[in-house]
């Protein structure tokens, strides 16, 4: 018997493993222009468990299972049990009866953890406050596919350096090797327990002015200043990182052939602007897109 493979983190996957990912994603995203069709997951059942809001995660998943020949059911906490306690690891232990994987969207990063422990089905982190590893892979390829490579690029991410996003990027990083400089005010810089796991030679930087952040670099991405369960303090949020949006003046520092990303949803006016949302060197659309051939991907090399 095969142990099941987990995708919580980019690093479940080895730098071999995730170079074949985007190469296995390029080939899918080529046959689905061509309107070829794959049988790989036939028969499979992919089960997406949401505890907070999802538009892209939940089709792009959706979609890629399908496409593969294979079936979603999708459980939103509001309709299920789980939002009236039962435990997650019950949960676990019975979704992984029907299911041959799990997607999992949830708050805190030991609920992930619970979920995969008791799971006898590989298990996929769709967005934790630790992570969005699944968005990292769409948005790596996407550099690939605009940029040609990884290595030597200069990443500038700017805004909430404490968003689950931020921290993927920061992992991304030290697995890739590109230089990653973030601007963000102190009040949300990424803490120095995430900051640690980079290791010595990673080059992650931290500043607080986005300017120095964004000079010169090949990359710029942001996100949300109020992620998923932080509205409440949405109102202390923009008050500190009003200086932090990504607009045009902000993009000119980059270099002239840089690219845009946002995961997306985004809030226009507020941490970007739809201009650049709209702009020639935006390809957050096209790293929208990506989700769908980078979890097919995925799915085949954790279900197939
Ligand atoms: N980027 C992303 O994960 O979008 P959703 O919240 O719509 O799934
Ligand atoms: N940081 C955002 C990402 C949404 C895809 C959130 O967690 O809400």
């Amino acid at each position: 018997m095969t142990t099941k493979r987990d995708f919580l983190q980019l690093a479940d996957l080895t730098r071999q493993e995730l170079d074949q990912l985007f190469a296995r994603s390029a080939v899918l995203k080529a046959d689905r222009r061509a309107r070829k069709t794959h049988q790989t997951l036939a028969g499979r059942t992919l089960a997406i468990v949401l505890e907070k809001n999802s538009t892209r995660t939940r089709l792009s998943f959706e979609a890629a299972i399908h496409q593969l020949g294979g079936h979603a059911i999708t459980l939103a906490t509001a309709d299920s049990q789980l939002s009236r306690g039962e435990p997650i690891d019950d949960t676990a232990r019975v979704t992984s009866s029907y299911a041959d994987g799990i997607v999992f969207r949830t708050f805190g990063d030991d609920r992930l953890q619970t979920l995969a422990r008791a799971s006898s089905v590989p298990v996929i982190n769709g967005l934790s406050a630790g992570g969005h590893p699944v968005q990292l892979l769409a948005d790596l390829f996407t550099v690939i596919e605009r940029l040609g490579t990884l290595e030597g690029r200069k990443v500038a991410w700017v805004g909430d350096g404490a968003s689950n996003m931020a921290f993927s990027w920061i992992e991304a990083a030290r697995i890739f090797g590109f230089e990653l400089r973030i601007g963000a005010p102190k009040e949300y810089a990424p803490p120095a327990s995430v900051l640690s796991t980079v290791g010595a030679g990673a080059r992650v930087h931290v500043v607080s002015d986005p300017r120095e952040a964004v000079q010169g670099a090949d990359v710029v991405s942001t996100d949300v200043w109020t992620s998923m369960g932080q509205e409440a303090e949405s109102a202390e949020r923009l008050r500190v990182l009003g200086g932090y949006q990504l607009d045009a003046a902000l993009l000119a520092k980059a270099a002239p052939s840089a690219i845009v990303l946002h995961c997306l949803p985004a809030h226009r006016g507020e941490e970007i602007t739809g201009e650049v949302i709209d702009s020639p060197q935006s390809a957050i659309f096209q790293e929208a897109e990506n989700r769908l051939h980078t979890s097919k991907a995925l799915l085949e090399l954790l279900l197939a």
